[in-house]
């Protein structure tokens, strides 16, 4: 099954063509185009997403994205000489004239590629950013007389802690004599299965007793644990996405050591599997307005000690949810699970305390937002003959359904 799927949540744009086969069991993608372009850069004065611009790149960017996607897949083929106006049917969805126009030139551009599927995601994320990728979607399934899938971006991530690159060197970029698709093998997994999902707008713990079925362990009941970090890089005058900044700095206290600040790890011994972050952030606020010079050292110490606390938190509220599930497998995905210092402490507790239970993060390359979780959810749903097509709608604060 060949499927195009695009992602535009958040302040990715990011558009891929891969081809699937196989069984739940047993499948493979092979990631034939892959393009992204990263906002990041754009949204960092704000120093978080600012979801009109997101919305505006987002229409400045699917296009050529998509045309970059299908040219390295081969997929993409100029329609011969004719320019007409494309059946105002075809963008009667896009809400602005101007993007309206762009899907209709894309289209009078392209000659109809060979795809079994569209994958979209639907939610959750923001919603002016949601309707632009649906809207292009749509409006390319039903030019193309392509069905078109709604995807849930948090199960994209879920998807992309289980793919394993078995094959190839090439993500990006075009085909040459030394390179080869990338091609990601789903692993093994054993049910029920604890899912860690922890990114800028989310940190859920969620038990999947099978494939598409959630239960709700635990959630944040404030900040998610991305925004937590995001928010202390601001305070440290680091810049937005500040993740990978703290860790960095983090690291290099950690290798100097004496790191002379604590931060509380907030709801660590409360009874559920919940979480809170904006006390620990608020934690920071103070010790940084307490003190009246902060040089570059204090600032790798604070970062160490946020990050810390974080860590902590993650693991005893996981470790509490294995113990309550008794799940036999936890994965790992959203943009955080990039972190290197969570990575290694929830390895070493599940060594610890549950020897022998299987654990899975992304590939480095798939820990952010991405099309290629997006179009290995959708392959294993429509496998899977659990969703329907049906008419889309961007929803904010989408949540993975519980059966
Ligand atoms: O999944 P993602 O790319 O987008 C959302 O769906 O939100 O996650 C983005 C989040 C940001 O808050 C970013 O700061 C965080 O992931 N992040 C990290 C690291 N890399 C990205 N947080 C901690 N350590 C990292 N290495
Ligand atoms: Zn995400």
């Amino acid at each position: 099954m060949c499927i195009l799927a695009i992602e535009t949540s958040c302040d990715e744009t990011a558009v891929c063509i891969v081809e699937a086969e196989g069984d739940p069991n047993s499948a493979t993608f092979k990631i034939l185009g892959n393009a992204l372009y990263s906002q990041a850069a754009l949204h960092a004065p704000y120093g978080g997403v600012f979801p009109t611009l997101a919305k505006r790149e987002h229409q400045n960017n699917l296009a050529p994205l998509t045309r970059e996607a299908l040219t390295q897949a081969g997929l993409f083929h100029p329609r011969a000489g004719l320019i007409e106006r494309v059946n105002s049917e075809t963008g009667a969805n896009a809400r602005d004239e101007h993007f309206k126009k762009t899907i209709e030139d894309f289209l009078n551009e392209c000659e109809k590629p060979a795809l079994d599927m569209i994958a979209v995601t639907h939610g959750p994320g923001l919603e002016p950013a949601l309707w632009t990728g649906i809207t292009f979607a749509e409006a390319l399934g039903a030019a193309w007389g392509v069905p078109v899938l709604g995807i849930d971006h948090m199960e994209g991530h879920i998807v992309s802690a289980l793919l394993k690159q078995v094959t190839g060197n090439r993500l990006q970029g075009t085909e040459n004599s030394k390179s080869e698709p990338v091609t990601y093998h789903l692993s093994p997994v054993t049910f029920p299965m604890l899912a860690l999902l922890i990114s800028g707008g989310h940190t859920e713990l969620v038990l999947m007793k099978g494939w598409f079925t959630y239960e709700h362990i635990g959630t944040t009941r404030d900040d998610a644990i991305g925004e937590a970090f995001d928010k202390v890089a601001r305070l440290l005058e680091l810049s937005y996405p500040g993740g990978p900044h703290i860790a960095a700095l983090a690291k290099k206290a950690r290798a100097r050591g004496g790191n002379p600040f604590t931060f509380p790890r907030p709801m660590a011994k409360d009874a559920t599997c919940d979480f809170s972050f904006s006390g620990l952030k608020t934690a920071v606020l103070y010790k940084l307005k307490s003190m009246e010079k902060i040089s570059e050292e204090d600032k790798e110490h604070i970062a160490e000690a946020f990050e810390n606390s974080a860590r902590d938190i993650i693991v005893i509220k996981t470790k509490r949810a294995l113990t309550e599930t008794m799940a036999q497998a936890l994965l790992v995905g959203g943009g955080v699970s990039a972190n290197e210092e969570i990575r290694k402490a929830l390895g070493e507790m599940i060594e610890r305390d549950f020897p022998g239970l299987a654990l899975h993060f992304p590939d480095k390359a798939l820990t952010g937002d991405n099309a290629i979780m997006i179009g290995a959810a959708a392959y294993l749903r429509s496998q899977t003959d659990t969703m329907q097509e049906k008419k889309l709608t961007a929803s904010g604060n989408l949540r993975l359904n519980p059966v």
